[in-house]
Parts: structure tokens; sequence; C-alpha cells
């Protein structure tokens, strides 16, 4: 038996092999059609957490549950056939042991169709990525500010900003690394020490209010594109005002169906000729 896709995929080892190279491109993506539209922009689409609050209105990532992530996973991977898909594991889903998070992320893979698994968490899960990997699940890490945090740190803060936090940033890097995972995403981390950790390890990081120097950057798909506006972190840049336009086109059907301008004859089916 043979299998062939058309289209291959951007694999893991082709994302490694961008360490001190060009950046990777990394967007989260949480729907089919979205996914279709940067499939070919993207080296990464990345289906975060971050669902839970830009698609389901959450106040944070913790209410996030693994069908969740599996729903949007599967439509991501229907939308696009290019980009390496990762999806993120959600709270509670495998922090509790290595075969925990094996089963967990084994239904992500095997559901979604997904390559990849993101993780967060450095020093304190580099045994679960080691055994995440070592048995066929690529992982990607995530340290620095991890929001499934939220509650113990007490709001979503900037790490590194005091040189006495280094050591412990450096060192769940280099566990991380060392663990087995083929990148790892840097957020809310102190431009000087995003950077050195960029030298000091051997795979890609992805930037996220970070370093330009990361060897890739990510960032949330409806912020880049201005339609989440309840919060926007300062290191967001839009790149457009979807926000507006929505508004704007819903404020204009609204005003042509209140004056009966809509739907106007050319939308209109008239009535089918009888065949001779
Ligand atoms: O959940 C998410 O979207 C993320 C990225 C912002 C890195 O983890």
């Amino acid at each position: 038996m043979s299998v062939h896709s058309e289209i291959k995929r951007i694999t893991v080892p082709e994302i490694r092999a961008h360490k001190n190279a060009s950046p990777v491109v990394v967007l989260t993506c949480y729907h089919a059609h979205t996914a279709r539209l940067l499939d070919q922009h993207v080296d990464i689409m990345l289906v975060g957490d971050s669902l839970g609050m830009v698609m389901h209105g959450l106040e944070n990532t913790l209410g996030v549950t693994l069908d969740m992530m599996i729903t949007h996973g599967k439509a991501v991977m229907r939308g696009s056939n290019r980009a390496l898909v990762a999806v993120d594991m959600p709270f509670g889903t495998y922090e509790e042991s290595p075969a925990i998070a094996f089963r967990n992320a084994a239904r992500i893979i095997q559901e979604t169709g997904a390559t990849a698994v993101k993780l967060e968490g450095g020093s304190r899960m580099a045994e679960t990525i080691h055994y995440l990997s070592q048995r066929g699940i690529p992982v990607m890490a995530h340290i620095g500010l991890t929001p499934q945090m939220v509650n113990v740190r007490g709001g979503f803060h900037t790490t590194g900003r005091t040189e006495a936090e280094w050591p412990a940033l450096l060192a769940d890097a280099k566990a991380v690394d060392q663990a087995g995972a083929f990148a790892v995403v840097l957020e809310g981390m102190a431009e000087p020490l995003a950077a050195r950790i960029t030298t000091e390890i051997a795979i890609p990081t992805i930037g996220i209010g970070a370093s330009p120097f990361c060897d890739g950057q990510v960032l949330v798909i409806d912020d880049v594109l201005g339609l989440f506006s309840d919060f926007t972190p300062k290191f967001v840049k839009r790149y457009a005002n979807l926000a507006g336009a929505v508004s704007e086109a819903a404020a204009t059907y609204a005003a042509e169906v209140r004056s009966r301008a809509f739907p106007a004859p050319e939308h209109c089916f008239g009535v089918a000729k009888p065949k001779a």
C-alpha cells in the first residue's frame, strides 16, 4: 500500500532547521476559512488555547477543554495543507503525569491529524516533554509568561525584568531543549534575556512580546487583524482593522434591510419558466 499526498506539510525537522537561519513565521488559527487564508504565508499555525478568550469570550484560558481544542484543531487541519499545525494542550490535561499527558496528546494528534502539541512549563515539564517526544509526539514548549499560571502569579506578568529571575528562566529553556522539544515559545520576556536564550539553546525560539532576535515570532491572529479589541498588549502590532470593517458592513446591511434596499432585484429569485 502506498499513500501519496500532493502537498507535503512543513515538518518538525524543517522547523528545527530554521535555527540560526530565516525566522519562523507563526500565527494562531482557530477555524477553517482563516486557515485557508494563512496557509501560504506561515510556517506554523498554532491552534492556541487563546481561543478560549478570542473565540469563546472566556476571561482566561483555564476554561478551555480538550474537546474544544480538538474541534478547532480539526477545522484548521481541514482548511490547510501546507503549514505545520500545532495544537495547545489545555489546562488540566498534561500536568498530572507524563502518561496522562501522552493519552491526551495522542487524542489531539489522532483526532485532528495535527503534527504537534504545545504545552506550558519549563523545567517542571521536562520529563513530560521527553516522554511525549520519545513516543512520537513532537512538543513545542512555552516558557516565560505562561497564561495557564494566571491564578498562581496573580495576573499576566512580564518575566525576566530583573536579572535575579534570569537563572531560572535560562534553566527552563535549557531543560525543554534537552528534553526534546522541537521549539520553544518565549512569551512576555525581557528582550535581552530572550535574545540570550536564543543564542544558548539549540532549538528555535518563537517570541511573543520577547525579542526580534528570536528564531521566529508568533501573534494571535485576531490581534493581527484588529478583530479583538478587549485588550491589546504592548507587543501587538495590528496589520488590519477588521473590527472597523465588520462593524461598518453590519451597519450598512442593517440600514439597507430597514429601508428595504436589500435584497435588491439582482439578489432575488424569479419564477422559473415552465419547460416546453
Ligand atoms: O494560546 C496561544 O495563542 C498561545 C500563543 C499566544 C503563544 O499560546
